[in-house]
């Protein structure tokens, strides 16, 4: 039997319950899993609350690392006692898991558990939205929101090491320092400033390249005005709520602007691509390009509690769950 948070009914923090559960022996294609560390992310928030739409029952969590305990038939690049980490498919919040094995990267000896769960689907999305979303060069001036967050920590650090010019918001002084110190050229506390005004003030009217959106409504219309004519807004992640475009005519008039709404499964469709991300993230943290900020740790059995302290915007950098 292992220890498991499972979501039985859509709902508050409170919906996330602890259970025994009967994991059993690998199938076909999987590996079993010892969980040493588990990634909180938004993304458990809109599954346990039912905008992201997952089957109910089911266990939360999208992300983690330990060791390998078994694997199935079939699993030739796995064995016993190899250090992984995943990203997808749920099921991670659990001390022990059964995973497609194409959803698992090794870990490099420099790597511990703790990093690569801190790190990985946050890092590879932050790999995916500066390379193939669009692929960042020196000088590129890009608005990043929520950049003391976990994904945005390493999306700012990242950017600033291709040669972009950041400019990262949060919303207190204490996150702005963090993002500063990060390699952003400017900060924005975007609950006591006006953020669409400090980008044309720093840009001196002509507006930024791109902006990384994962806060989402309460971000998304203001930040068309961030955009210089025929940049690209990258609308990730919603934290403040849904986005929906109002007309897509206001794309014309805030200046030919491209509006994208990318997920990782698109982009990590398959083994190769996620071993991809994972390579270009492992190096750039052993590079010393990227420090990956651990802000806060919980007892597994206290993921409600977490959940609470991510909504609640007291969190920065990454948190983890340790089973
Ligand atoms: N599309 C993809 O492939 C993909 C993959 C990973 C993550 N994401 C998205 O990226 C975003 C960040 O994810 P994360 O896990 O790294 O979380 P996070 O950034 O560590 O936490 C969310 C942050 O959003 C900000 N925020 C602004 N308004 C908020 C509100 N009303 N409620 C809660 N938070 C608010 C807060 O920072 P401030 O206090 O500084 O405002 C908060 O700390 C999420 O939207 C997530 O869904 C998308």
């Amino acid at each position: 039997m292992t220890r498991a948070i499972i979501i039985r009914e859509h709902g508050g923090p409170d919906v996330l319950r602890v259970e025994d559960l009967e994991v059993g022996p690998p199938g076909p294609g999987q590996i079993k899993i010892r969980n040493r560390a588990v990634g909180l992310n938004f993304i458990d928030v809109y599954q346990r609350t039912g905008l992201y739409k997952v089957p109910l029952p089911f266990v939360a969590g999208n992300e983690g690392a330990g060791e390998v305990m078994a694997v199935g038939a079939g699993v030739s690049e796995f064995e016993a006692g190899d250090r992984i980490a995943y990203q997808g498919p749920v099921g991670a919040y659990a001390d022990e898991r059964l995973l497609p094995a194409g959803k698992a990267v090794k870990l490099p000896d420099g790597i511990g558990f703790d990093t690569a769960a801190a790190a990985l689907l946050k890092g590879n999305t932050a790999f995916y939205l500066l390379h193939w979303t669009h692929a960042v060069k020196p000088g590129d001036v890009l608005l990043i929101h929520a950049a003391a967050g976990g994904t945005g920590q390493i999306l700012t650090q990242w950017a600033a090491a291709l040669g972009a010019i950041v400019i990262g918001t949060a919303g207190s002084e204490e996150k702005c320092e963090v993002i500063r110190r990060n390699g952003a050229a400017l900060a924005v506390n975007y609950k006591t400033g006006d953020f669409v005004a400090e980008v044309r003030a720093f840009t001196e009217g002509r507006g930024v390249d791109v902006v990384y959106d994962g806060v989402g409504a309460a971000t998304f219309e203001p930040s068309l005005d961030c955009l210089r004519p025929r940049g690209l807004m990258v609308s990730f992640g919603n934290a403040s709520g849904p986005v929906s475009l109002p007309r897509l005519g206001i794309l014309a008039d805030k200046g030919s602007l491209f509006v994208t709404r990318p997920t990782s499964g698109a982009y990590f469709p398959d083994a190769v691509s996620l071993r991809t991300g994972a390579e270009a993230l492992f190096d750039a943290i052993a590079a010393g390009k990227l420090n990956i900020d651990i802000g806060g740790r919980f007892p597994l059995v206290e993921a409600p509690a977490a959940h609470r302290a991510l909504e609640s915007r007291s969190t920065s950098g990454s948190t983890l769950l340790i089973p």
